[in-house]
């Protein structure tokens, strides 16, 4: 059975399409990264422009790259909430276009649904019921799975998302824009220890996360380290021997990173351990984080759970994901009908 699976929900337009949930034949992903990087950010109505522009273009490349038809599909997926509504509301009218005039059935997906779900997609060990950490630009959700693709949410982020702060925190060190990948690669040479950031809610005995605290501290951290003189933003590794009072942009990003990494891996650890759950999932953009991973693959082992994170392609936002759960979706009797609208909001408990 093959899936068309299309998502708009940000800053990537993207088509794919997969064969029973979990054969990826194609995965195109055109990323708007360029375009938004001058402004520091996503911005909301120049996404929705671009993918206006791209939608056409990628759903006729998945489907080529697959080397399929319309005739070949069973189904037509699209991401239909959360995110920015200009965005999806895109993929949304391109996909109840398309099912109309193919006469396909169509399936609306929740997003972070399509997350969670792209673990399963390579891990053919992955057990139920296991734990999800979704860390994204966007998101930030700790859920348990089960069986049926049945979900107990265990907690949220309180304010920003983890991607979305470190996101922030390059911005106020001045590095460009997404700041995931640049603070993570900056934090290798860092020590985490220099500076002891917050870890807002570690200690809240439940599930909820809050980051605005470590990125505030971080920001009147930078912003009082450069009145003093005393910050190094060139890579000068040797500014210590002259003057130790001085602090690397390396030691901010690791001892950054150290905060958020500490905070997600403790309570996704606690989670697994309180339900008993054998394995823990980590998706999102954010999952491509180097100490993230290590830091839960190591705390896992100490309790006796399998810690799994999908590649690359599959961590960041594409349509092969939505394809997949919709695929599950499908088996389960769900269609939508052209009624089907695009929502900014949409917990994964809800149907639509
Ligand atoms: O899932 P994604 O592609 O889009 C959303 O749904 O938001 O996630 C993008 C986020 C950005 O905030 C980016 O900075 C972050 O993922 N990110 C990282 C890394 N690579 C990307 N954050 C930390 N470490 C990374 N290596
Ligand atoms: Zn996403």
């Amino acid at each position: 059975m093959k899936i068309l699976g299309i998502d708009t929900s940000c800053d990537e337009t993207a088509a794919s399409v997969v064969a029973n949930g979990r054969e990826v034949l194609s995965n195109v992903v055109a990323s708007q990264i360029e375009v938004h990087q001058e402004y520091g950010g996503v911005v909301p109505e120049l996404a929705s422009r671009k993918h206006i522009e791209a939608i056409n273009y990628i759903v006729s490349r998945a489907l080529a790259e697959a080397d399929v038809t319309f005739k070949d599909l069973t189904a037509i997926a699209v991401t239909n909430r959360p995110g920015l509504i200009g965005a999806l509301l895109v993929g949304v009218a391109s996909a109840k276009s398309l099912a109309y005039c193919h006469k396909l059935p169509l399936l609306g997906i929740n997003h972070i649904e399509g997350h969670i779900y792209a673990n399963y997609m390579v891990h053919d060990a992955l057990t139920f019921p296991h734990i999800c950490l979704t860390v994204s630009g966007g998101h930030t959700l700790l859920v348990e799975v089960h069986e049926g693709w049945q979900y107990k949410v265990l907690g949220s982020t309180q304010d920003d998302a983890a991607g979305e702060v470190y996101d922030k925190v390059a911005k106020y060190l001045g590095l460009g824009f997404p700041g995931g990948k640049i603070i993570d690669d900056l934090a290798q040479t860092g020590d985490p220890t220099a500076i002891k950031f917050p870890r807002p809610m570690r200690n809240s005995g439940d599930y909820q996360f809050s980051f605005s605290g470590i990125k505030t501290s971080v920001r009147y951290f930078v912003e009082k380290a450069r009145r003093a003189g005393v910050l190094v933003e060139n890579g000068q590794e040797d500014a210590k021997d002259t003057n130790p009072d001085t602090i690397t942009v390396e030691d901010i990003a690791a001892s950054f990173q150290a905060a958020v990494v500490d905070v997600l891996t403790y309570k996704s650890i606690r989670a697994a351990k309180s339900t008993g759950a054998k394995a823990i999932t980590l998706t999102g953009g954010v999952a491509a984080n180097s100490q993230l991973r290590s830091s839960l693959k190591t705390a896992g082992v100490e309790i006796g759970a399998e810690v799994y994170y999908p590649p690359m392609n599959l961590c960041t936002d594409n349509g092969a994901m939505i394809a997949g759960i919709a695929y599950e979706k499908y088996k389960q009797g769900l269609r939508d009908n052209l009624s089907l609208n695009a929502a900014a909001n949409g917990s994964i408990m809800e149907r639509k």
